[in-house]
């Protein structure tokens, strides 16, 4: 493997066997696998779950690591082409990322949706942009519409679940003040139907994802032998729902306009997840989400305190799945995948 940027750059199978290293690393550590590595971490966008699981992943195959935050401590680096820079940032993407990369054996990136554009976040042009000019191994820590780290994590927890292949997975719009990005969502969605799952889209109108990522989970779901849907009735998306996992992300129509996109949410503050949304689901339904979450606004106490949620697991399965991608990208005996 030479770059983890996209679980759809994968086949089922080499997930399932990502997730099988992932579960062998838990049970047999092997604290020399990376022994003398170096793991380079540039995180234009915060982050606590992935800063720290990168971290200790690393340290926990026997490498290290250095984080770069840029603007805090470095040089502010300048991420757009053809830029004037006589601005705040003294240095570009094009000189900082290939001097980065050129001290560390792996570099991971995480730069989220510029928020402006659809078309340039929904083809991921500021991630590819950098990741053009980085020849070590690469892992995408979350793009504009991306975080394959998050949606391998959460393969494996749905996999120590037991829950079926062809099990009802409704993602779900949930209520927050602010944009939040796409990634997640898109992610999720795509991991879902890789996965052979009935997938329902639950979201309110002007919150649609865009079309390419339902393209995207379509093919995927084609492939695997699941099924893409999507419905403004949450109620109806739910009726039978083995999973729900909550999300929430930016207006789509219009998409990069705060005012409007305030004035759209701030109708929708009851898509907050509570234990009424599990009505008519399967008894046993589960509660994910990828954290942070913002607590009584997205998702009510009783629901992420209750026997449903599995967001902790979902949030510790960060760190055996990424070292799994790790050991795949740096370890000696590394796969050719
Ligand atoms: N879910 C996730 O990526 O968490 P962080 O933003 O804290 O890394």
């Amino acid at each position: 493997m030479k770059r983890f940027l996209d679980l759809a750059d994968f086949s089922r199978e080499d997930v399932l066997e990502l997730i099988a290293l992932a579960q062998r690393l838990e049970a047999h550590p092997e604290p020399s696998a990376l022994a003398g590595k170096i793991l380079g971490l540039i995180f234009f966008n915060p982050s606590l779950r992935t800063l720290a699981s990168f971290q200790v992943g690393m340290q926990r195959l026997g490498g290290s690591s250095f984080v770069i935050t840029p603007g805090q401590g470095t040089w502010q680096l300048e991420t757009r082409l053809g830029a004037v820079m006589d601005g705040a940032a003294a240095e570009h993407v094009r000189e900082g990322l290939p001097v980065l990369a050129s001290y560390a054996d792996a570099i991971g990136i995480r730069a989220f949706a510029e928020g402006k554009d659809l078309q340039d976040d929904v083809s991921e042009a500021r991630f590819s942009a950098m990741a053009e000019v980085i020849d070590k191994p690469l892992i995408n820590m979350e793009s504009a519409v991306n975080h394959p780290c998050q949606a391998l994590a959460d393969w494996k927890t749905l996999e120590e679940l037991a829950v079926p292949a062809r099990g009802k997975f409704v993602l779900s719009w949930a209520y927050h003040p602010r944009i939040t990005p796409l990634a997640v969502p898109a992610a999720t969605l795509h991991m879902a139907a890789q996965r052979g799952m009935e997938v329902v889209v639950a979201r309110p109108d002007g919150f649609a994802l865009p079309q390419e990522i339902m393209d995207k989970a379509h093919a995927a779901a084609a492939a695997s032998g699941g099924s893409v849907s999507e419905t403004s009735d949450r109620h109806a998306a739910l009726k039978g729902a083995q999973v729900l996992y909550a999300k929430e992300w930016g207006c789509t129509a219009p998409y990069g306009d705060a005012a409007a996109d305030a004035a759209q949410r701030a109708q929708f503050k009851d898509w907050q997840v509570n234990e009424s949304w599990f009505s008519h689901s399967a008894e046993e339904c589960k509660f994910m989400h990828c954290l942070p979450v913002r607590r009584n606004v997205a998702v009510a106490d009783h629901v992420l305190d209750g026997p449903r949620s599995v967001v902790l697991q979902q949030a510790h399965n960060r760190l055996p799945a990424q070292m799994a991608v790790l050991h795949r990208l740096l370890a000696r005996s590394a796969s050719t995948y």
